[in-house]
């Protein structure tokens, strides 16, 4: 890895299956980031194991310890600030960050969201999918801003949704995805290939394409 390679934090609050993705690319020279810092609210998460298994730092960081969501954010930024973070890269972080903290690192967030935003926002986007009885959903990574789940959109992909599938097949098809798509958009983000315009993302060239 290149010595002024971008350092990323991944924050978590779960399983951390998108945490291993990304640490899985990076370890194969295909993140072109290092993550640098785990920030994880939930001390329960499995995504803490994951971290701590590839020798990655954690920063747990409970919202209970704190009086207010502004005295979280602080916390968090003290720490994002200390491990001199780049950008961040929300995997599975099931709080809300104040408005502070979304406007201060703006154009510095990704979230990845398991359907095809617009469609099925919130936190339970696969069953909602599955309950709806929707043919087709998917995976969008988006740069995060103050409104939830609705950010300019970076790369997003189609998943059918067959007869035969249950929330459980439909949730292992999405992860694969996941796993896929994230690591991309990290990459091409990290290359600084990612513009926004608008509500638009424009994927730039890469120096070696003609
Ligand atoms: C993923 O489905 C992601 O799209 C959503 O939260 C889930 C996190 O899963 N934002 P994991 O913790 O990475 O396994």
């Amino acid at each position: 890895m290149k010595r002024n390679a971008k350092k990323i934090a991944v924050f978590c609050s779960g399983s951390g299956t998108n945490l291993e993705a990304l640490l899985t690319a990076e370890k194969k020279g295909r993140l072109g980031a290092v993550v640098a810092l785990v920030v994880c609210d939930n001390p329960g998460a499995f995504a803490i194991v994951r971290a701590n298994r590839r020798g990655k730092p954690v920063a747990l960081i409970e919202p209970a310890r704190f009086a207010s969501r502004a005295a979280f954010d602080r916390a968090v930024v003290a720490v994002l600030k200390k491990s001199r973070i780049d950008f961040v890269v929300l995997a599975g972080f099931m709080r809300i960050l104040t408005p502070a903290f979304l406007s201060a690192w703006r154009g510095r967030i990704l979230n990845i969201h398991p359907s095809l935003l617009p469609a099925f926002r919130g936190a339970h986007a696969i069953r909602d999918a599955f309950a709806y009885g929707a043919g087709v959903t998917g995976v969008t990574v988006h740069f995060v801003t103050e409104e939830l789940d609705a950010g300019p959109v970076i790369l997003q992909e189609p998943v059918a949704v067959r007869l035969k599938d249950t929330p459980d097949s439909l949730e292992a098809k999405i992860h694969r995805i996941e796993h896929r798509l994230y690591p991309e958009a990290v990459r091409l983000f990290a290359a600084g290939r990612l513009k926004v315009k608008g509500r638009r993302v424009v994927i730039t060239k890469s120096k070696g394409d003609k």
